[in-house]
């Protein structure tokens, strides 16, 4: 369990994206306890967060005559973290000023962690003083404020108050909770997915990584209790609650790696980075009428010298996908040339694992003479027996 939170459910329009909020935390193993505002409740229906979450969604401080518990203190006691979602102007005014005449802001007043809140509505209200002197108080108090976006608002108008994607505001949560298990802490990257090269302004090349095992890492990783960033290819699904960053091409993912490589103790270079590109992309679209032609490649530079060079260094893993005959020989001297701290290589010729594959088998070598080698199990596993191998080299890093 990655901690408990308690959702607020402000009466805006955007009240129907905490639906997706609430699933979004419970996908990243939260416990969520719904709390709807009377305004909330005539926009969206308490039941469905109740079906969602698997816990009575509260509108009423009065609704069960016969409890013979105080909800918002017991509540309070156990929850990690209150977002409120969408924070109304109403909602954030009495917040401020600590009026608590529902089950919502009774409960926030009562609330002793971290909050986030993550405000929508229209332009207007937004930009007045009455609301923006609230959220300086409150985030005078230690609130987290997801700011809402631009964007087309309901009422057809377009300015900021749009509420800001759920993705940012779930991961603005995950970030507040306490992180507990084996890897507590570590701020780990993941590269993921594949590359694509221009040829025309068109057409690409690139490879047929699914993007897969970097994702279960990452995700294998938060579970582990890491704080994690994924650097993510074209056409991978990342899941709710992991905070990602895009990339098409290998300079793409290169400039992302110089931006976060910094900040992170372990790089996990998953990703299936293109050797060669294109030496040059063509205007358009290349046409058939124009026959057969030749096209020139160019060597792409190697990105593990990139995160090498980030200061200061984090311990690097490299992914290789090496034919099975060839595999420990080559993988080892990968990790020799390329001066990574350890190497993960998976063979691309043997039925049934590898790229695409929900199956993966993998050999580990690291330069402080670790060694590993891990039977054909879904990814998701892989990734977990991966981390769990090399946390220990982790850990006791200077
Ligand atoms: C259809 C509808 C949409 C609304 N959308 C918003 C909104 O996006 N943001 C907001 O601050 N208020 C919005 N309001 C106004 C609030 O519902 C109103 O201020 C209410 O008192 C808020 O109650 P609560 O903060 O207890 O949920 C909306 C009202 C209606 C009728």
């Amino acid at each position: 369990m990655r901690g408990r939170v308690v959702l607020g459910v402000g009466g805006g329009i955007a009240a129907f994206r905490a639906v997706e909020l609430a699933r979004a935390l419970v996908h990243a193993s939260c416990q969520v306890y719904p709390i709807l505002t009377w305004a909330a409740s005539q926009l969206v229906t308490p039941r469905t967060f109740a079906v969602l979450t698997g816990h009575k969604a509260q509108v009423s401080l009065w609704s069960d005559p016969e409890s013979p518990g105080i909800d918002h203190t017991q509540l309070s006691q156990r929850a990690d973290l209150l977002v409120v979602c969408p924070a109304t102007a109403n909602l954030l005014a009495k917040m401020a000023s600590g009026v608590a005449d529902d089950a919502l802001t009774t409960y926030a007043l009562a609330h002793r962690r971290a909050v986030v809140l993550a405000p929508a509505m229209n332009t207007f209200m937004w930009e007045k003083p009455a609301i923006q002197q609230a959220l300086h108080i409150l985030k005078g108090r230690g609130a987290v404020v997801v700011e809402p976006v631009f964007g087309r608002l309901a009422d057809g108008e377009v300015g900021v108050g749009k509420l800001a994607p759920v993705e940012t505001i779930c991961a603005a949560c995950l970030d507040q909770l306490p992180r507990t298990g084996p890897l507590a802490d570590l701020r780990l990257l993941v590269t993921a997915g594949p590359t694509r090269e221009a040829l025309d302004e068109v057409r690409v090349l690139t490879n047929r990584s699914s993007g897969r095992m970097g994702v279960a890492l990452a995700l294998a990783a938060q579970a582990l209790g890491a704080e994690v960033r994924l650097l993510v290819g074209p056409g991978v699904t990342v899941p709710e609650g992991l905070a990602s960053f895009p990339f098409f091409s290998a300079e793409e993912l290169g400039k992302l790696l110089t931006i976060h490589a910094p900040w992170a103790q372990v790089v996990l270079h998953a990703a299936a980075v293109a050797d060669f590109r294109p030496r040059q992309v063509a205007r358009g679209k290349l046409d058939r009428r124009q026959g057969p032609m030749t096209v020139e490649l160019e060597p792409v530079p190697d990105l593990t010298q990139t995160i090498r060079a980030a200061v200061p260094k984090p311990y690097v893993v490299i992914f290789a996908a090496e034919q099975g005959s060839q595999l420990a020989q080559r993988a080892q001297r990968k990790l020799a040339e390329k001066g990574a701290d350890a190497v993960v290589a998976n063979p691309i010729d043997e039925p049934g694992v590898g790229m695409e594959a929900p199956l993966n088998r993998a050999e580990l070598w690291t330069v402080g003479g670790r060694q590993a080698s891990f039977p054909p199990m879904p990814k998701e596993e892989l990734a977990r027996e991966i981390l769990l191998t090399l946390a220990g080299e982790w850990l006791h890093r200077p």
